[in-house]
């Protein structure tokens, strides 16, 4: 299907409701002496925190300023993300506690968005149970927020804006980032895959590529302001191109990446084990400034669950992915997602996701108890388990990943690492943090003039969750 581009003109359009939104902000402050305040929470994924720069990006040019305290804002928005229950749950109650705020402060305006809020029947649940909600917009709205703020601000009533254009993409939306030494940069969007239990591709519309000239024009803009790192984000980046007419896929596009002076660290998620080619294994294995790391979701090591999942790969070909890497990339740093408690899931079923994690040995797990999604196929399953035998795997499994990461950790012992320095400890200000080129935690006393630097740091504590070192 062909990828719908924003025009220029459309963009345009937006634009003006920016100048007309700044306008209403500039008396706002004559009036009350202080700028119109936003608040932004984001819930979901990398790529929901990237659209949250854009609606900053957009919020900012339109003349507001921004509070981290929800009750000092004159206007919260809520980014939301639709993968699980608990994420749409923990909105529900924070919106619960805002009925409250708006009470004592009726001028507050209420705004959600994203992945939540493109599904029909939750933006009913929204319209009928918090109807202090002002402003609803899902996914494909996104650059349309200035004209929907606009109207929600000037006629005061709610409005709803979540159509579903089968995907756009618009280039032209500022984005505000607000750290300077590493940024995400989306280079597609949406998913094709439906797996049975996802959301996402409900939500978030087909799979589209953002032209290379784009990505890589973005890139050096980024580079100018000083970043380094780049972590590059779709769905499944392995399928990138693939809607394009230029001839280019992901691997291509990575070494363009990497030939970008400025730039030092490539980051990138997720790859679908189905699309990953061995062409993208050499280039992550040759190309210098791509971090020798990789999420290559699992989901489960049974057959007969990825079958059912619509994975479209068997553990063997996974473990056969995995053999690769490691024999192309030694040291090469795995992390995976694991769903347990899919309905069809047995307690043999997971065990053999168990011995996958016994016999690959990642760095660290990122494990979820699967969740029933109105209108996905696997909502119709019946369960092969019950609750109380689901958790108790999800806890054995949490048992055996734990030790791995400490022994997989304790390898570092001793070794030195480049760290980019990205934080200074909350509680402890000489204290910094950082990631290495696999991505894990290091932390280590310096001075906090070295945020944003690369430095080389001795490991001298590994733990499980982090490496603790000294600078060297
Ligand atoms: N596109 C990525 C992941 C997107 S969602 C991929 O294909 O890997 C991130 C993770 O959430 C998934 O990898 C999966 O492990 C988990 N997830 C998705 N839907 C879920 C559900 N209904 N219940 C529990 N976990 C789910
Ligand atoms: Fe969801 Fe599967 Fe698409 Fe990932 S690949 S977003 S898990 S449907
Ligand atoms: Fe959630 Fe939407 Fe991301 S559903 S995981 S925020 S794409």
């Amino acid at each position: 299907m062909a990828t719908t581009i924003i025009t220029k003109e459309q963009w345009a359009e937006s634009e003006k409701f920016i100048t007309k939104l700044k306008e209403v902000n500039i008396r706002f402050a004559q009036q009350n002496g202080r700028m119109r305040l936003a608040h932004t929470e984001t819930y979901g994924c990398q790529q929901n925190v990237n659209d949250t720069e854009r609606i900053r990006g957009m919020l900012d040019k339109a003349g507001f300023g921004f509070t981290d305290d929800a009750k000092e804002a004159d206007l919260v928005i809520y980014n939301t993300c639709a993968v699980r229950e608990n994420a749409e749950q923990r909105v529900f109650g924070r919106l619960g506690i805002l009925k409250h705020i708006k009470e004592t402060k009726p001028e507050l305006i209420v705004a959600v968005c994203g992945c939540m809020v493109q599904q029909e029947h939750i933006c009913e649940k929204i319209k009928k149970v918090h109807d202090h909600v002002d402003l609803i917009f899902g996914t494909h709205a996104l650059y349309r927020m200035p004209e929907l703020l606009y109207r929600t601000i000037t006629e005061n009533e709610t409005v709803v804006d979540i159509t579903n254009s089968d995907g756009a993409i618009c280039e032209d939306v500022p984005i505000l980032r607000d750290r300077a030494e590493k940024a995400w940069v989306s280079i597609m969007y949406g998913c094709n895959n439906f797996c049975t239990y996802c959301i996402v591709p409900y939500v978030r519309g087909r799979e589209r590529s953002r032209k290379p000239e784009d990505i890589l024009n973005e890139i050096k803009g980024l580079v100018a302001n000083g970043t380094t790192e780049i972590s590059l984000l779709g769905q499944n980046v392995n399928s990138y191109g693939k809607d394009l007419d230029t001839e280019i896929d992901f691997a291509d596009l990575l070494r363009m990446v990497n030939d970008i002076e400025g730039v030092e660290r490539i980051r990138f998620m997720t790859s679908h084990p189905k699309d990953l080619s061995d062409k993208l294994i050499y280039t992550i294995r040759d190309c210098d400034k791509i971090c020798k790391q990789l999420h290559l979701p699992l989901q489960s090591g049974s057959d007969k669950i990825l079958k059912d999942m619509n994975r479209h790969y068997t553990k063997e070909q996974y473990l056969a992915i995995v053999e690769k890497l490691k024999k192309e990339i030694p040291g090469i740093t795995l992390t995976t997602d694991i769903i347990v408690g899919f309905p069809t899931e047995t307690t043999p079923d997971f065990r053999e996701t168990l011995e996958v994690l016994k016999s690959v040995r990642y760095d660290n797990i990122f494990s979820f108890i699967y969740s029933r999604r109105e209108g996905t196929p696997a909502a119709k399953l019946d369960f092969a388990l019950s609750d109380e035998e689901i958790h108790k795997n999800f806890e054995e499994m949490l048992e055996v990943q734990n030790q791995i990461c400490l022994e997989k950790n304790l390898e570092y012992k001793d070794k030195i690492e480049t760290v980019l320095v990205e934080d200074v400890s909350d509680t402890e200000p000489t204290i910094l943090t950082g990631r290495n080129d696999g991505g894990k935690l290091v932390t280590f006393a310096g001075d906090a003039s070295l945020k944003g630097k690369y430095v080389k740091v001795k490991i001298t504590k590994p733990k499980q969750w982090s490496l603790e070192g000294e600078l060297q």
